[in-house]
């Protein structure tokens, strides 16, 4: 049992201590869950979607419990680019492990905007576009879910965002993810985050109306996690295999073999989301979990396991 694992992983030309995050907008700016999570054991953090302008997010009740997950409405809730940088990035600034800002907006120039002023900050080491939110009613999921604006927005951000990372999150409601995936990685994506949450409703049949103050929410949480593996199993064969871009993974972890399901199935690096409500040091167990299965199987390095799926 003495065998010295290496959970080391590249990402996106990053190297990684271990290949665990935790998701956007499930740990805010990263102070929120200092007291039961220590951020710098994890292999990378992600902020919160910043926007231009601070937004309140939607009405309440804006988060839903529903069998096997949540629906959340949070309508991209921020501080704003100002704020942010304020009072946020000097929290950011004091964490050892790669910091990722997700970025979000109405319009192309806003998402340009907010990625020019944070382009230059050491401490930042890449961003997430957020092209998939599904609760906005400007932007978010539109961006997502057409590849000519995938294309148009993708370029104009990683021009933008100059020598740092950007990975492009995926939403899972299109018709065919690999098509996205494309014109993703084609306009300069150097990873992919996939996948974002579901369009969904819960409905109280005694009022007859929808639970969530904006009627409709994204789902996220174990009920979803199938299919996140088998979308992230597709993209990595059609799309990302053999051109070397990375693949950050989430939908439903809760445990390790949860999150080495992913990282069979093509992932490079995973991230931990609705899960941390429930257990917030949850993240760190995984990272030993990964760790106890690769003694038992007698593996030394992590990254044997990333797409080694057996059907081909
Ligand atoms: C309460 C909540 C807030 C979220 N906020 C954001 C956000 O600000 N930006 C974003 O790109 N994704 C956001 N997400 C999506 C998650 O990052 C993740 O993609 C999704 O929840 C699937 O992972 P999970 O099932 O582990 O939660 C949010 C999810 C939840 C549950």
């Amino acid at each position: 049992m003495n065998q010295a694992v290496d959970t080391s992983v590249e990402f996106a030309g990053l190297r990684l201590a271990n290949p665990v995050f935790t998701a956007s907008g499930t740990c805010g700016y990263a102070d929120e869950l200092a007291d039961f999570l220590d951020i710098n054991q994890l292999g990378g953090f992600i902020t919160i979607s910043i926007t231009v302008k601070p937004r309140k997010g939607h009405a309440t009740p804006r988060i839903v419990e529903t069998d096997a997950g949540m629906l959340n409405a949070i309508g991209l809730a921020n501080v704003g680019l100002e704020k942010f940088i304020e009072e946020k990035l000097p929290i950011l600034t004091k964490l050892t492990v790669p910091v990722f800002v997700n970025l979000a907006g109405e319009t192309i120039s806003e998402y340009v905007t907010v990625a020019q002023r944070l382009a230059n900050e050491p401490s930042i080491a890449g961003f997430e576009l957020n092209i998939s939110c599904p609760n906005v009613e400007r932007g978010g999921i539109t961006f997502g879910t057409d590849p000519a604006q995938v294309t148009e927005i993708t370029s104009a951000v990683k021009k933008a965002v100059g020598e740092k990372v950007l990975m492009v999150k995926l939403s899972p409601t299109v018709t065919d993810i690999s098509v996205i995936a494309r014109a993703a990685v084609e306009a300069g994506a150097d990873a992919l985050s996939m996948i974002n949450t579901f369009t969904a409703m819960a409905i109280d049949i005694e009022t007859r109306k929808p639970i969530l103050a904006n009627k409709t929410g994204g789902l996220s949480g174990p009920a979803i996690k199938p299919i996140a593996v088998y979308l992230i199993n597709k993209v990595y064969k059609e799309v990302t295999r053999n051109r070397g871009i990375t693949i950050l993974g989430m939908g439903g972890i809760r445990t390790a073999s949860d999150a080495i399901e992913f990282i069979i199935a093509g992932a490079s690096a995973v991230a931990v989301g609705t899960a941390s409500f429930i257990e917030p040091g949850c993240a760190i167990k995984i990272i030993e979990g990964i760790k106890r299965y690769c003694v038992r199987k007698g593996i030394t390095n992590v990254k044997e396991l990333i797409g080694s799926l057996e059907d081909w």
